[in-house]
């Protein structure tokens, strides 16, 4: 028995929520779900956007299943989310693109690329965020540091390794940030060197963006700062169908949390029509977190084989179908 932390979340999160644990309830895990709130619902029961008993369960738990969470706009944290990742220092965002049968997407294949993405630091630090009293200045502090940029490196380096995949991207901005980039950039070639196996290649992060759009396939895991990583991986999203396909886990040397790459939805929010796929391959990506590769695979192949049949697919797939009925569909094919 395997206890998780399990946070329904805002807007179309509960309705996400609800489907993806239908699936994982007919694939028998032995997961006890452990619920607790965070985002605008704990805000109004608990008065807290992240309740001291929430953060008490992720870090008893270690692995949370957490739906997207609203941020209110003005006041408190920049982010809820980054306000997560920063208290239990889940420094690797780890965020895979993979094309999948019958989606909108530009490309038909060649798209499997995986976008490691640091956490913790860069411009979303939030530390030094200033207008000046008349309203004409904005600053912002960006820190990288030698150890942050390490330690991404090296998991991307590590993940090539144990997922067999043959090269990392360097994606960066040194030629004019020479000092975070570039300090980045140095750290990064410098733990290159230990991982001989593994191809590795430097891009400049605009060029990637030209390159990601004309040619994808000749990516594998792109390894980079936060900023660039948040706005790569929405890139890669809707390269391969949209954010309704695309999952990311954060992770940490305690603690991981596995999500969707995307939103509350406020739009489709009380519909039932949201498309359960992202939160159910973040859920993959725990099952082989959780040392259970062959339950992940089992995943993620009744999710291609819905796609292929085309049962009960949500709108933005092109289909009619509802959250709970897509979810259905995909357990039927386990
Ligand atoms: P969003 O990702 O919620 O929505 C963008 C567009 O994609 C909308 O048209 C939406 O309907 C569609 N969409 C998103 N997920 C979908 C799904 N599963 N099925 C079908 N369509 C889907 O981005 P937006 O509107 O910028 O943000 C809304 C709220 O979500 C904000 O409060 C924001 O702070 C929060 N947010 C939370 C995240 C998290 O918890 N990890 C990540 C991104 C945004
Ligand atoms: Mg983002």
């Amino acid at each position: 028995m395997t206890t998780i932390t399990v946070i329904p979340g805002d807007g179309i999160g509960p309705e996400i929520m609800d489907a993806t644990l239908h699936v994982l309830d007919a694939m028998q895990l032995g997961l006890v779900y452990e619920f607790a709130d965070a985002g605008m619902v704990a805000l109004e029961k608990h008065g807290d956007l992240l309740p001291a008993a929430t953060m008490d369960s992720i870090r008893n738990n270690k692995i949370a299943l957490k739906s997207p969470l609203t941020t209110p706009v003005g006041g408190g944290f920049s982010s809820i989310n980054v306000e997560l990742r920063k208290r239990f220092d889940l420094y690797a965002n780890v965020r895979p693109a993979k094309c999948f049968p019958n989606t909108k997407s530009r490309f038909t294949g060649g798209v499997d690329l995986i976008t490691v993405r640091e956490n913790t630091e860069g411009a979303y630090i939030g530390e030094g965020q200033d207008v000046s009293a008349d309203g004409e200045t904005a600053v912002l502090t960006q820190k990288v540091t030698r150890k942050g940029s390490e330690r991404i490196v090296r998991y991307a380096f590590e993940l090539a390794r144990k997922t067999g995949r043959k090269k990392v991207t360097i994606v960066h901005k040194a030629n004019i940030l020479k000092s975070t980039s570039g300090l980045f950039l140095k750290t990064a070639r410098e733990v290159a060197t230990q991982y001989p196996d593994i191809l590795c290649n430097e891009m400049i992060v605009d060029n990637t963006c030209m390159q990601l759009v004309m040619k994808p396939e000749q990516f594998d895991i792109i390894c980079t700062t936060n900023l660039f990583g948040d706005i790569i991986s929405d890139l890669c999203a809707g390269l391969v169908g949209g954010l309704g396909l695309a999952p990311g886990a954060n992770i940490g040397v305690d603690v991981a949390i596995f999500e969707a790459v995307h939103g509350s939805a406020p739009d489709i929010a009380g519909q039932g029509i949201a498309n359960p796929c992202a939160l159910l391959l973040g859920a993959a990506q725990m099952l082989d977190h959780l040392a259970k590769p062959e339950q992940a695979t089992r995943l993620r192949n009744a999710i291609i084989a819905t796609l292929e049949a085309k049962d009960s697919l949500t709108p933005d797939l092109g289909g009619e179908g509802n959250t709970m009925g897509f979810a259905r569909a995909i357990a039927a094919r386990l």
